[in-house]
């Protein structure tokens, strides 16, 4: 499944807020319409975001009537300011800003040539991301075994990224080495991403998934359910993870229980110049959690809450997968003070 594609200066992609019940694909035709998608969350998902940004600026420059390159610069680091102000977390949307801008900046051919390099740089990274997430899954793939169950938070799938996914790149990966896999995915409240996006797109696989609450991880645990954890990342610090909220909770249980926490993720959402002080922690709106859809499900006026996601400190993390391989929490801290 390819969650975004390019067709002559317009962008295809799954409204993913209807999803499951449609798969609707939807036009997105200006740099406007990409950065009201994904503040909306019609797409999703670290390194789709990134992708949708950078193909966000693609639009703008597909559509130009600037008459100079200089005007045609200041279209773009228009459109890029919009697209960074969408969604604060998730730093490959900012890596895939920055390497888009990067390469319009260097570039001193003519405006019409400008305006190529830009639109094929979209592409490359949208064919780039594939590739990488297929290398997660082989690297990935190696930590199961026959018959594991593994449990999944939020959705690291096809949807949250341009094809194939990164948590569920390495359970799709062993199930294609023959490894019989099942999935626990907990449906992950507020968004419903588990329920709604996970579980669909396994089922889509055909790869088996069990469907819980947020809330029954720990119990499904203590029964020696759950063999491993997968998840995907929004940003990978120097002292800890960041991912979907109620990841930290589910980590801290593995530790409890024993049972191995990994976190597949592509580089680009490694960020080793801050901590996770430095991180702001997307606040979204308090209709998530007094609604389920459109059903209120909490008195009106009630105080709340929102915050979209959490922060992992590293200790509980096993291995980081990523497209280089797999890196030990002692290989990953290594990395760390090389970055110094
Ligand atoms: O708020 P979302 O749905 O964009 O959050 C997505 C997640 O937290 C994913 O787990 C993360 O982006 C990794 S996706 C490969």
């Amino acid at each position: 499944m390819r969650t975004i594609k390019w067709r002559n200066g317009i962008v295809l992609t799954i409204d993913q807020t209807v999803l499951p019940i449609k798969e609707k694909w939807i036009e997105l035709k200006s740099c406007g319409e990409v950065a009201s998608a994904i503040k909306e969350m019609k797409m999703r998902g670290a390194p789709l975001i990134g992708v949708a940004a950078a193909y966000g600026i693609a639009l703008t420059a597909y559509h130009s009537k600037a008459k100079t390159k200089e005007e045609l610069m200041q279209e773009l680091e228009r459109c890029a300011e919009t697209l960074r102000r969408t969604r604060p977390t998730a730093v490959n949307l900012f890596w895939a800003i920055d390497r888009i801008m990067n390469k319009a900046r260097e570039n001193r051919e003519s405006l019409e040539d400008m305006k190529k390099t830009i639109i094929s740089e979209a592409l490359t990274m949208a064919d780039e991301d594939v590739k990488v997430n297929r290398r997660i899954g082989k690297h990935g793939a190696k930590l199961l075994s026959d018959g594991e169950t593994v449990l999944t938070h939020c959705n690291a799938g096809s949807l949250a990224t341009v094809g194939y996914g990164t948590a569920l790149a390495v359970i799709r990966a062993a199930w294609e080495e023959g490894k019989h896999i099942n999935v626990i995915a907990d449906e992950t409240r507020p968004k419903l991403q588990g329920a709604r996006l996970t579980a669909y797109e396994l089922m889509r696989d055909g790869i088996p998934v069990t469907l819980i609450t947020d809330n029954m991880v720990g119990y499904v645990m203590s029964k020696g359910l759950v063999g491993k954890v997968i998840v995907g990342a929004d940003r990978i610090v120097r002292d800890g993870v960041i991912n979907k909220i109620g990841t930290y909770t589910v980590a801290v249980l593995s530790k409890e229980h024993g049972v191995p926490f990994y976190v597949a993720a592509p580089t680009s959402t490694f960020d080793l110049s801050e901590t996770s002080k430095d991180v702001v922690i997307e606040e979204r709106s308090p209709k998530e959690v007094t609604h389920i859809g459109s059903v209120r499900i909490a008195p009106e006026g009630v105080k709340v809450m929102n915050p979209a996601f959490d922060i992992t400190p590293l200790k509980y993390v096993d291995a980081i997968i990523c497209e280089k391989g797999v890196l030990t929490r002692e290989d990953f801290s290594e990395l760390v003070k090389k970055n110094l």
